[in-house]
């Protein structure tokens, strides 16, 4: 039997899903589609006039939006009414670790999602194809069936019926766009074959056939948290072959280039770094531990929880860099922070490297001068949990022994600066004049670049000391046999 589709709904308008609606929406114009979420603030953002002004900041995206807000998207508060009118619903809401209870620190909280099935249940009409958007543990398409089947038993209402599909997302931050335009794949788990069949008629308005796969649920759910773990394992394994090559010179650029090129291992995801950030790397590798502890397999969660503490120790590892560079002390001396999102293109900072690095630098009482393009101050603020201070005009501050920060507009921030940290790779952080940089620096002064981005050759010339992550010139003398 066809499935009809006019009406779908999306309860969560983050950053998937804004984006992978509104994809959806221009790609099928003659569908309604109704994104909707709890924050009203994020929703008068969505339909700012200004689209400089939208939550998410993603190339492409704007253009996008005006191609199909309050024609066949609409952004609204009004969940009720969404789902009401829904043929599918898409849940697409946030689904971070635990902070307390069972399984606090490792398994994902569910409670988004639970009171987004709760919702559907209450005010969906007719028969209705419960999509799972949002990364979940496995099994959770289980306690979304039970909860909207009490609701078809239960229901006074018209007969009310669902089917629950897993469908999860794989766009990256700050190329998501191009990701949703031309996905790898598009995967879809279920029982009902009806029901995957009407949700990838959607996807076929601009995805080949062959690039659709369809599961079974659990298999779907599994196939996203591996794929997360996967590529995460991949940045932990190349961040520590750079401790390695700091220490035995050789270069961790050369050395991924020579692995890249072996197909089975592939080229993509070797760029060693602060560390990984971003929303989902670390809930989902620790959700996958979780799973693993639950049933048993002590060995397998261990296996997975050590490409988390690679990251936690490379991260520390880079902050301890910057303290040994400026002669082991670090205090009442600034430092440039350049970056601050968990990496380019993106505002986004959840879980950014710069977080904990920063963090670490104020304890140790430098004053941090912290610039980047597209975060906010109140963001910076939020994450290191500490109020920026006036650290330029306010003379007294300098005197302070406590370490504290301070927003930058600009790049004219280099006078009387012992450090340049780079912690994310925007391209404007490739044309920094060096030359002229160096003469406002308190000399000798340092580069510390985590991101690969600056020409040695320039900083050099430049008159500056470079720490580049991975790179073992330095010590290519070092006598180990
Ligand atoms: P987000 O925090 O940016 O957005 C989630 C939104 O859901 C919030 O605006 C929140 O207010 C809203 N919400 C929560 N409960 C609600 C309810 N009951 N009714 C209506 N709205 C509600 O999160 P995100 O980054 O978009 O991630 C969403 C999911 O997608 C997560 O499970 C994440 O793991 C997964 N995912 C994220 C990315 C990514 O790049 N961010 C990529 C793939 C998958
Ligand atoms: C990641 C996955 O790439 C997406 O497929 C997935 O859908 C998404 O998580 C999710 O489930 O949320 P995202 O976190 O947005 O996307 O960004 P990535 O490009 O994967 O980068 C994650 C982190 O790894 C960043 O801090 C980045 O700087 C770092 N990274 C990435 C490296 O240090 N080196 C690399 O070679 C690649």
């Amino acid at each position: 039997m066809e499935i009809t589709i006019k009406s779908i709904c999306c309860i969560g308008a983050g950053y998937v899903g804004g984006p992978t609606m509104t994809m959806m929406a221009s790609k099928c114009p003659n569908l309604i589609f109704n994104v909707v979420d709890i924050n009203e603030k994020r929703i008068a953002s969505w339909n700012n006039e200004d689209l400089s002004k939208l939550p998410v900041f993603e190339p492409g995206l704007q253009d996008l939006i005006a191609k199909t807000r309050n024609k066949n998207l609409f952004f609204s508060t009004n969940v009720k009414e969404a789902i009401g009118l829904a043929d599918i619903i898409f849940i697409s809401v946030n689904t971070p670790t635990k902070t307390k209870g069972l399984g606090a620190g490792k398994s994902s909280d569910l409670k988004w999602v639970e009171a987004s099935a709760r919702e559907v249940a209450k005010y969906s009409r007719g028969y209705t194809i419960v999509v799972e958007k949002s990364t979940l543990p496995v099994r959770t398409a289980e306690v979304i069936e039970n909860i909207l089947s009490s609701a078809e038993t239960n229901s006074k209402r018209e007969e009310i019926s669902f089917d629950v599909l897993s469908n999860p997302e794989f766009l990256a931050e700050g190329t998501a766009i191009k990701d949703l335009e031309n996905p790898d794949r598009v995967l879809i788990g279920g029982n009902n074959k009806n029901a995957m069949i009407a949700l990838s008629n959607l996807y076929k308005a601009w995805v080949p056939e062959e690039k659709i796969l369809f599961t079974n649920i659990w298999s779907s759910e599994l196939a996203k948290l591996t794929s997360n773990a996967f590529l995460a394992q991949r940045i932990s394994s190349i961040n520590s072959i750079s401790a390695i090559c700091e220490v035995t010179g050789a270069d961790v650029r050369e050395v991924s280039r020579a692995i890249g090129k072996d197909s089975r291992i592939g080229s993509q995801f070797l760029d060693s770094g602060p560390g990984f950030g971003g929303s989902c790397f670390k809930k989902d590798i620790l959700n996958l531990v979780y799973l693993a502890e639950y049933f048993g397999l002590k060995e397998v969660a261990n296996f997975w929880e050590n490409v988390v503490e690679i990251n936690n120790w490379h991260q520390k590892r880079i902050s301890k860099i910057v303290i040994k560079k400026l002669f082991g002390t670090i205090s009442q001396k600034k430092i440039i922070i350049l970056g601050f999102a968990f990496k380019a293109n993106t505002n986004d900072t959840r879980e950014s490297a710069a977080i904990s690095i920063c963090k670490d630098l104020i304890d140790e009482g430098a004053h941090l001068l912290i610039y980047d393009p597209k975060v906010n101050p109140k963001q910076i603020e939020s994450d290191l949990k500490l109020k920026q201070k006036n650290i330029i005009d306010n003379k007294n501050s300098l005197n302070d022994q406590l370490g504290g920060w301070e927003f930058c507009q600009n790049l004219e921030i280099f006078e009387n600066v012992h450090a340049a940290l780079i912690l994310t790779e925007w391209e404007e952080f490739k044309n920094i004049n060096w030359e002229k940089v160096s003469k406002k620096m308190a000399q000798p002064a340092w580069i510390i670049d985590s991101r690969s981005i600056v020409n040695p050759k320039e900083i050099k010339e430049a008159g500056l000391n470079l720490w580049l992550i991975g790179d073992g010139s330095q010590n290519d003398k070092v006598n180990f046999y």
